[in-house]
């Protein structure tokens, strides 16, 4: 039977960094800067906790969150991202990329469009596509720092604008949004009436600088819909865990569209997620400090071979300039890892702008990113 594969599947770009990844995964001899998700596992006391309550969490959460998970998240952005809310602003989610789906369906029409500066984060274009939205690209410069420029997005609002994603700590480019820059989108978006999609998924992951929530700017709280994740900070991405903080009449339309999706996020992993946010600071300070580590040979060594590199101030990700040696990020990623057996994220997997770089992760092991620079070095040296 010849199946019938609707239009809006159909548009989406296929996603080459699993090719990517699968291939060096099947590998042996590839060495991958490819992963987007730490290498460590959960810390000791969440892996103990999961055995314990592994026969008590069978059953189905309430739509939203469970309440234990919720009360700890509200005490959480109080202190740590100074957002106050309550229970009703909260949707305990499957990861954050479901919150980040359901709360564009939540807030887009067909044919309305979010502004999503890029080089950013791969699924943000495909999913405001499969919401049949429009994302409007907001091309962001290596000479600016990367950081969104406020006059070039002014001009990009329009009557169909509904919302501005911005992405601190920044996948791919590892950008910082400073607090000045911040206050400054706010007013952009009050002044203009379009909501901020925050998503804060490396909001512990941060060197040196400090991670400013725009939810808890001043006048903020009815425009800001903030997204976080146990994934990167608690090295859980396999237990799918996520929340948005949003005005309530948002919240209750993703946690609608939560029931008839995912209905709960794991309970097993709400349980943890409570035990999660109870752990001293030092368990994910510990892994900062390695990532922190590794980031500081891997952009020294980048920079000396002659692929430009902007010190990441958080994420795990170095985002080098490759123009000196290709003007094509693709076919210099695939040629690194056939002749190198090197695999890097082309530039160009984070949207248009992202032609001429390479993304490298640190959430690598030290000995294999260190053998990877000297396996880099020899291909430019070839090439
Ligand atoms: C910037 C950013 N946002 C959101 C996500 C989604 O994370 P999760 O769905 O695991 O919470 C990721 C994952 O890589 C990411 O890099």
């Amino acid at each position: 039977m010849a199946h019938e594969i609707s239009e809006r599947e159909l548009q989406l770009p296929p996603a080459m960094i699993e090719k990517l990844i699968k291939y060096a995964s099947e590998r042996k001899d590839v060495i991958s800067l490819g992963p987007g998700e730490p290498d460590f596992p959960a810390p000791r006391p969440l892996v103990d906790y999961t055995e314990k309550i592994a026969g008590r969490c069978s059953h189905y959460s309430p739509p939203g969150g469970r309440r234990d998970l919720k009360e700890a998240i509200i005490k959480k952005l109080k202190k740590e991202n100074r957002i106050r809310c309550s229970e009703e602003n909260i949707v305990v989610t499957a990861g954050s990329q479901e919150a980040l789906l359901l709360a564009t369906a939540a807030t887009h029409d067909a044919t309305e469009q979010m502004l999503v500066p890029e080089p950013g984060f791969l699924a943000y274009i495909p999913t405001i596509e499969m919401m049949d939205a429009v994302p409007v690209s907001l091309p962001l410069r290596e000479s600016e720092g990367f950081q969104v420029n406020p006059d070039r997005l002014k001009k990009l609002i329009t009557k169909k604008t509904q919302a501005l994603m911005i992405n601190t700590p920044s996948n791919p480019t590892g950008a910082v949004m400073p607090k000045k820059l911040l206050e400054e989108i706010a007013d952009i978006a009050v002044e203009r009436d379009i909501y901020i999609f925050s998503d804060e998924a490396y909001e512990r992951i941060i060197y040196g600088g400090k991670h400013v929530s725009p939810g808890s700017l001043n006048g903020m709280h009815d425009y800001v819909i903030s997204f976080f994740t146990f994934s990167k900070t608690y090295a859980m991405c396999g237990y799918r865990l996520g929340y948005c903080a949003a005005p309530v009449d948002v919240a209750d339309a993703v946690k609608k569209m939560h029931v008839y999706t995912s209905i709960c996020a794991p309970t097993i992993s709400q349980m943890l997620g409570v035990k999660a946010l109870s752990l001293p600071r030092r368990h994910v300070d510990s892994m900062v400090k390695e990532y922190k580590r590794r980031r500081d040979y891997l952009v020294k060594r980048l920079n000396e071979m002659g692929l430009r590199t902007r010190m990441p101030q958080g994420a795990f990700y170095a985002f080098s300039n490759i123009q000196k040696y290709s003007k094509d990020s693709w076919r210099f990623a695939q040629r690194l890892l056939r002749e190198q057996k090197v695999a890097v994220i082309p530039g160009t997997e984070f949207g248009p702008s992202g032609e001429g770089y390479i993304r490298c992760s640190f959430a690598t092991k030290m000995p294999l990113i260190e053998k990877a620079c000297d396996r880099m070095e020899k291909f430019l040296r070839k090439n």
